[in-house]
């Protein structure tokens, strides 16, 4: 279905929300469905209404390209009378997200895995016998260069003590395992002992076995049972994405000072971006990237790595 939005910048996006669903409702079928949200169902499409602090985002859906455009002018035409007292800017565009969204433009990402370190053999074995074993659920594993990244992430910080939220067959978990130093540990956290029992040969021939404390359970339970002081140098989170919120606010205050967290999967495929989304996972998503943005306790930054890498150091 054809989707355009538009994000009008206004100090009163729910004052024009009201507006719009008060005098569309002669026309068509209009209601508000929250505050500072409305739906406007026409003949041939709907615009959606919601207001942030700064703005009015419009998100019109009809069945064909000519019915959408009939959408989008007659919100444009009305929102444009109502605003007497400010000039507007209304522009529409595509979808910014969605499964359409480019994080990196194939041809780049093309050279870039040629140029990274390429996996060893083992890893190579450990990504195939997950695509024999699991099917599509392969698409969970980390990719070759976000493994390499870690790895090289943990050499660098010189981390001894290490977790894991999200370790399916094992790949990230071997990466970050054999850059810790013999002694190093990593508690590794999963639900499924079916995905984790693959990973013990691949563990066990990488020599890495005795360093990974594996975990079957909600990890929220199980980061809940750790003492609450500091206690990990390093911390991976690629699990439920609807309990990253949750995740990181267990995870922070048991990393130690100048440890660093990496939060995978941060873009949603671009549906951070997109009003369009409201799901459980695109909502906490977005909570948490505001949350670190703005947590005084971590500097970070976010990588347009994969799907989104954002590090997090704990000051
Ligand atoms: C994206 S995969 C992890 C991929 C892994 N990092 C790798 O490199 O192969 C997500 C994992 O999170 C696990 N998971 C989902 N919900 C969970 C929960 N509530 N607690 C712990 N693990 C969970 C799934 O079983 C799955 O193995």
């Amino acid at each position: 279905m054809p989707l355009a939005t538009a994000h009008v910048a206004t100090d009163r996006p729910a004052r024009y929300v009201k507006q719009l669903i008060s005098h569309m409702g002669h026309k068509a079928t209009a209601e508000l469905t929250g505050a500072g949200r409305g739906t406007i169902t026409f003949r041939h499409g709907t615009c959606s209404l919601t207001s942030t602090p700064q703005e009015l985002v419009l998100i019109a859906a009809a069945a064909d390209p000519g019915s959408l455009t009939g959408v989008q002018d007659v919100v444009t035409r009305h929102l444009l009378r109502f605003a007497t007292q400010e000039e507007l800017h209304i522009g529409w565009t595509g979808p910014t997200a969605g499964d359409a969204l480019e994080i990196v433009a194939p041809a780049i990402d093309d050279y870039l895995l040629a140029h990274c370190t390429p996996p060893d053999p083992l890893l190579t074995e450990l990504a195939v016998t997950t695509r024999q074993a699991t099917g599509r659920a392969a698409g969970m594993q980390v990719s070759p260069d976000e493994g390499a990244l870690l790895e090289m992430l943990v050499r660098l910080s010189g981390a001894r003590t290490a977790i894991e939220i999200g370790v399916f067959t094992g790949y990230s978990a071997l990466c970050i395992a054999r850059a810790l130093p013999a002694d190093g540990r990593l508690l590794a956290c999963d639900v499924s002992s079916q995905w984790t029992d693959m990973a013990r040969p691949f563990w066990e021939c990488a020599g890495v076995d005795d360093r990974i404390d594996l975990r079957i359970g909600p990890a929220l339970r199980t980061l809940r049972a750790l003492p609450e002081g500091p206690a990990f140098d390093f911390a991976f989170i690629d699990a439920d994405k609807a309990n990253y919120p949750a995740y990181y606010e267990e995870i922070v205050p048991r990393l130690n000072p100048g440890g660093l967290l990496v939060l995978d999967n941060v873009f949603l495929g671009g549906r951070v971006l997109d009003p369009a989304f409201q799901e459980d996972d695109h909502q906490a998503m977005r909570r948490m990237n505001n949350a670190v943005a703005h947590d005084d306790r971590m500097d970070c930054v976010m990588l347009p790595v994969r799907d989104g890498v954002t590090l997090a150091r704990r000051r």
